[in-house]
């Protein structure tokens, strides 16, 4: 069992890695991922998150091609310049290319509470997104137990349909984030944070509360 001490460094030492080594991550350390992955809390334990793994270099090409042209379309509906278009989808694309395994999260809804008014059913939903968030986490750090360095990326969020329809993927699999894994080629520094003042409160007093 791993200390108070280096879990706490273990989850310090995290990184988000976007530059991999060419080397493929094997099979068996995927599954050992996402199991670890599965082991995340959810919202009643239904446990609605999926996943799609793509490790094959022509199915990674696919699904960047297709979120490429959204990407642009996009960009384009933000006037930015043609070569800063170019230079950020080529960026994309060269990411998803570039790593080792690419691992699709998906929410599926079909598992979780219905509701008949449009209050509880848009809680149940956030509820659900946050236990699929949950697991996209777990997957992080157990990617990085394996000595892995990997990266959240959120831009499934903005092309759902495409990335169903370039993957196959039934419509009930609601694409929420992809995350590129392989062997670290960089070691980024650590990303500043807030200060713990600017986002914590204690209240430690009853009468510290102001209505
Ligand atoms: C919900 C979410 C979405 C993110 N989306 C992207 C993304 O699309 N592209 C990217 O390069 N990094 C993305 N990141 C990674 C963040 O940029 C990164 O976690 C943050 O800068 C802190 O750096 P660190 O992870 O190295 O501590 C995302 C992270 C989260 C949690």
């Amino acid at each position: 069992m791993t200390n108070t001490v280096d879990l706490r460094t273990f989850l310090r030492t995290r990184r988000s890695i976007r530059r991999f080594k060419s080397a493929p991550v094997p099979e068996s350390i995927l599954r050992d991922i996402l199991h670890t992955a599965s082991f995340a809390p959810s919202a009643h334990n239904r446990q609605p998150w999926r996943f799609v793994v793509l490790t094959d270099p022509d199915a990674k090409q696919n699904l960047s091609d297709s979120m490429a042209e959204e990407f642009e379309r996009d960009l384009e509906k933000d006037n930015l310049p043609p070569d800063k278009i170019i230079k950020l989808v080529n960026r994309s694309r060269e990411r998803i290319t570039g790593a080792p395994a690419v691992i699709l999260l998906c929410l599926d809804m079909t598992e979780m509470d219905t509701y008949p008014d449009a209050r509880r059913k848009n809680a149940e939903y956030i509820i659900a997104t946050q236990s699929a968030a949950n697991a996209g986490m777990q997957l992080l750090l157990a990617a990085h137990a394996e000595g892995l360095g990997g990266v959240w990326v959120c831009s499934p969020m903005f092309a759902q349909e495409i990335v169903q329809k370039a993957l196959g993927i039934s419509k009930s699999w609601e694409p929420q984030a992809m995350f590129l894994l392989g062997y670290a080629d960089e070691s980024p520094a650590v990303r500043e944070r807030k200060p713990l003042d600017e986002i914590i409160v204690f209240q430690t007093k009853q009468e510290e509360i102001v209505k």
